[in-house]
């Protein structure tokens, strides 16, 4: 039996390593797929080794309003309605301290991180109504339940999006819409490429390296190494799934034990 058999599912920032590896589950499950991200190659590829039949895509900018309503829009004409989103989209910003953090750079993090997640609940909500059932998933991360020096607009954009999950998922009980997040610790993708690369550079020593970094990030977590994007995909599919019918409000760590001590 597959788990999301004949739903309809939207994934934001579905060109990235995270959002891949959902659509490519969901898919296997079921479920068809539409995938937004700003990427066109990448989101064209995508599509097209899943199949368009199964697939489809949307080139938009989670931050913009008319454009959160578009892919919605796109979703319920191609496919017939949406069940599921999973607002997965991100951007980390940079590694700096409070004091020297570009104040532009802020701005973008909040508003891709937190208003792009926003939007999509606005616009996704009423048609998951009209269908009287659904599920959010929203990517938050480690960064939504702790601290970490040098990253304040994406720590901040982490734990925004907790709170908005909680009024969401109190909003959309009586609608019979579930709401949760989902909290990656380091994942192997992009980001963490570019994180590694940030922290090196704000170092500035000849002893930081790339594999230095990522040595550091890896002895935080207990089982001592980053996280695959397949790994954090499960966990979406199942509060995507009807298998987690009784759970909302909720933030299910997928962090190799990274928040179970205070480290
Ligand atoms: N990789 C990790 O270690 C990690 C850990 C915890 C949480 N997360 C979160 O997981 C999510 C996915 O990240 P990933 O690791 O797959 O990174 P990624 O960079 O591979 O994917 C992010 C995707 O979001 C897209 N995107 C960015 N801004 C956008 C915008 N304005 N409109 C539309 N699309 C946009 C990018 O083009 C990219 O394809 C993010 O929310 C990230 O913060 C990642």
């Amino acid at each position: 039996m597959v788990r999301l058999q004949g739903k309809i599912a939207i994934i934001t920032g579905g060109a990235g390593g995270i959002g891949q590896a959902a659509a490519r589950q969901f898919a296997a499950e079921g479920a068809r797929v539409v995938l937004v991200d700003r990427e066109e190659a990448a989101l064209q590829s995508i599509v097209g080794s899943i199949g368009e039949d199964k697939a489809s895509y949307v080139v938009a900018d989670v931050t913009q309003p008319e454009q959160a309503q578009g892919y919605v829009k796109a979703a319920v004409e191609r496919w017939g309605g949406v069940d599921i989103l999973l607002a997965n989209a991100g951007i980390e910003g940079a590694v700096s301290p409070i004091t020297d953090y570009a104040i532009d750079t802020f701005d973008q993090v909040l508003a891709v991180n937190v208003r792009g997640v926003w939007l999509g609940l606005k616009y996704v909500i009423p048609a998951m109504r009209e269908r009287g059932s659904g599920s959010i998933v929203i990517t938050s991360s480690t960064a939504g339940i702790g601290g970490t020096a040098g990253m304040s607009a994406y720590v901040t954009s982490k734990h925004a999006v907790i709170g908005m999950m909680r009024t969401a998922a109190l909003e959309c009980a009586p609608l019979g819409i579930r709401v949760n997040t989902v909290n990656p610790a380091p994942i192997e993708t992009r980001m963490m490429r570019s994180l590694e690369e940030m922290r090196v550079a704000a170092e500035d020593s000849s002893e930081a390296t790339i594999e230095r970094t990522k040595l550091a990030f890896e002895a935080r977590i207990p089982l001592q190494r980053y996280g695959d994007p397949e790994e954090v995909a499960k966990l979406m599919l199942f509060l995507a799934s009807d298998d987690s019918s009784f759970c909302t409000g909720g933030v299910y760590m997928v962090d190799g034990g990274r928040s179970a001590g205070n480290t």
